[in-house]
């Protein structure tokens, strides 16, 4: 499915991805570690195009990724959504335009520029936001929003372009450990219930061995590591992070905090509407 061969990335005399090797063959849930530094970033904005590799091969379902063109690689960007620490969402715009600007791609510049969205577009925005629990929120600005819920929002937003592989980087850095776990836990059901591949930079530990099928250890640039949680033993760790880091501290509480989800689609359909 996804098959990276000797990916590698050079800022000039520092190699921050160092022939990167791994290939996944079903959409499941992958985890990359390592200290800050280590090229996690790096290697998830190469995936998407981003940042341009130096050399070694990316392939999706046999397609050369990073030969894709114009057209073609922005095709490819909608197909492999980014998700950041920051949410990058537009702050004093309302949630529901956030969400429908994952559209963007595919509109006439003439409707972008009148804000002017599809009906449709527009219920499907409401129903991933229900999905993610936070349709209520739809009509707020962005900024109104906790961090947990603009993640969330984030999500949506690139769930709208539909895409093979949500690329998530350090999604939950920012969060404290209830929001932490409701974000994960999104992307979590996004994988097993759509069947999409998620790829997740993540900083601790316990995050990764508890939601991620497999786990990508990345040191100096190289993947030192590459199984699944059962294997990423004490030994393993301090493998990868070096034997004075502190990698053992906890991601998460086990608290959930269950938040309302809202069945007034209707009623915020009507707000969105009149906003437009
Ligand atoms: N645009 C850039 N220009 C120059 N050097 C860069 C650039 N981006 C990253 N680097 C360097 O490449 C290396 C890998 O950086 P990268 O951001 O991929 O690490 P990371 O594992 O994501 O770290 P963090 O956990 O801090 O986010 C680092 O040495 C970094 O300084
Ligand atoms: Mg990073």
């Amino acid at each position: 499915m996804l098959d990276v061969i000797s990916l590698t990335k050079k800022f000039g005399a520092n190699t921050a991805v160092d022939g990167a090797t791994f290939k996944v063959d079903r959409p499941l849930m992958l985890g990359i570690i390592g200290r800050s530094g280590a090229g996690k970033s790096t290697l998830l904005r190469m995936l998407n195009r981003l940042t341009e590799a130096n050399s070694g091969q990316v392939l999706f379902q046999g397609r050369d990724v990073l030969a894709l063109q114009g057209r073609d690689k922005r095709g490819w960007q909608s197909d492999c959504a980014m998700i950041f620490q920051q949410f990058n969402l537009v702050p004093r715009m309302d949630v529901v335009s956030n969400v429908l600007h994952g559209t963007l791609g595919r509109r006439s510049t003439l409707a972008t520029m009148f804000n002017l969205f599809p009906r449709d577009d527009i219920e499907r925005a409401i129903a991933i936001l229900d999905r993610l629990g936070i349709a209520e929120h739809a009509p707020k600005r962005a900024e109104a929003l906790s961090g947990g819920q603009q993640q969330r929002v984030a999500i949506a937003r690139a769930l709208m372009q539909d895409p093979k592989i949500i690329l998530a980087d350090e999604p939950i850095a920012s969060l404290d450990p209830m929001n932490a776990q409701t974000v994960m836990e999104a992307l979590r059901r996004i994988n097993q219930e759509d069947g999409r591949m998620v790829i997740a930079n993540l900083h601790t530990l316990d995050t990764a061995r508890r939601y991620c099928d497999r786990i990508i250890g990345m040191r100096d640039g190289r993947i030192v590591f590459d199984g699944n949680p059962s294997q990423l033993t004490t030994g393993v760790a301090r493998d990868i992070y070096g034997a004075d880091a502190d990698f053992s501290e906890a991601a998460t509480s086990t608290s959930i905090d269950a938040i309302g989800r809202s069945d007034a689609a209707d009623a915020v359909i009507r707000v969105a509407q009149a906003a437009i």
